[in-house]
């Protein structure tokens, strides 16, 4: 046993309550925990537990490092590095940082992220199993993150559109809206030939099941999914309309208002998000870990 592993098996249990947001579709509130402390094993099977049942969990107050950060996340799994190296915490590149700011002429982190609902990093061969998103300078106004169902979407398809997708494949690209985003004027970093490399397109399924609960959802987003393979482009340019405008009705949609030190983990293989934005003289940054999940089935 590594000493890790018997530090956090040693490590006191904490009293904390799990409150699901009331008249929400998802997302519950956990009350009372500490992640600067070390999670014995009973108390993170709880929060594991949490997690598959709310898909958004929100800690309020997290006064954590980057290596407690990392070091929660990684109860998860394997982390993964995002593409976009300018964007990541000097000496802790686990950490991909979401801001607005810029310093010198040069954004500090990534200005857009999230503008178009999507499932963190379903581009991948492996999409993430889950993001944990810190705050670090909030604005007065705005900078909300909206969370969607994508397990009600896929419950309360219309009959004639769960027929047109049921066993098709889609292709999802990392690219398939980056020209689109320039951010306060500032367009994207051109991407480099091995960054690109990193990023080839890949197919997964349109609905997943989810490998931990055994739910199934919807699993395409209007920010990376270019095509429903094997059938005609303007059928699948219809469906996937369609799909994306069912799976961000209000009713699936828990709306997070950030408070300073609110850390928020979801379950990229259940929800898809939405940054909404704010105005562009305030300041607001995040650092963001993404742990990598299994391939869709
Ligand atoms: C993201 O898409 O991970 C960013 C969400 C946010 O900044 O609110």
């Amino acid at each position: 046993m590594s000493v890790a592993s018997l530090t956090v098996a040693a490590a006191e249990p904490q009293r904390f309550d799990i409150l699901p947001f009331a008249g929400a579709a998802l997302g519950a509130e956990i009350v009372g925990l500490d992640l600067a402390r070390p999670l014995n094993g009973a108390d993170f099977a709880r929060i594991h537990r949490a997690h598959l049942d709310h898909h958004v969990l929100v800690f309020r107050d997290q006064r954590i490092t980057p290596e407690q950060q990392i070091a929660f996340s990684r109860r998860f799994g394997p982390l993964q590095i995002h593409v976009l190296k300018q964007f990541l915490l000097e000496n802790h590149p686990e950490i991909f940082i979401i801001s607005n700011i810029v310093e010198n002429g040069r954004p500090v982190g990534l200005g857009d992220a999230g503008k178009f609902w999507h499932s963190d990093l379903s581009y991948k061969e492996l999409p993430s199993l889950g993001s944990m998103l810190l705050a670090q300078e909030l604005p007065e106004e705005g900078g909300d993150t909206l969370f969607a169902s994508q397990q009600l979407a896929y419950e309360t398809l219309p009959e004639t559109l769960r027929q047109a997708i049921e066993g098709k494949r889609a292709a999802h690209s990392y690219t398939a809206r980056y020209a689109d985003e320039v951010f306060q004027g500032i367009q994207r970093p051109q991407l480099t030939a091995a960054q690109l490399a990193e990023v080839k397109a890949v197919v997964h399924p349109v609905v997943r099941t989810h490998p931990e609960t055994g739910r199934k959802g919807v699993f395409v987003n209007e920010n990376f999914t270019t095509h429903i393979l094997d059938i005609p482009a303007d059928e699948s340019r219809q469906i996937l309309a369609e799909l994306f405008a069912h799976s961000a009705r209000p009713e699936f949609i828990y709306r997070h208002r950030w408070q300073p030190h609110d850390l928020v983990f979801w379950d990229n293989r259940a929800v898809i998000h939405l940054a909404t934005g704010c105005p562009n003289h305030l300041r607001r940054r995040m650092h963001r870990t993404t742990i990598q999940g299994d391939a869709p089935f």
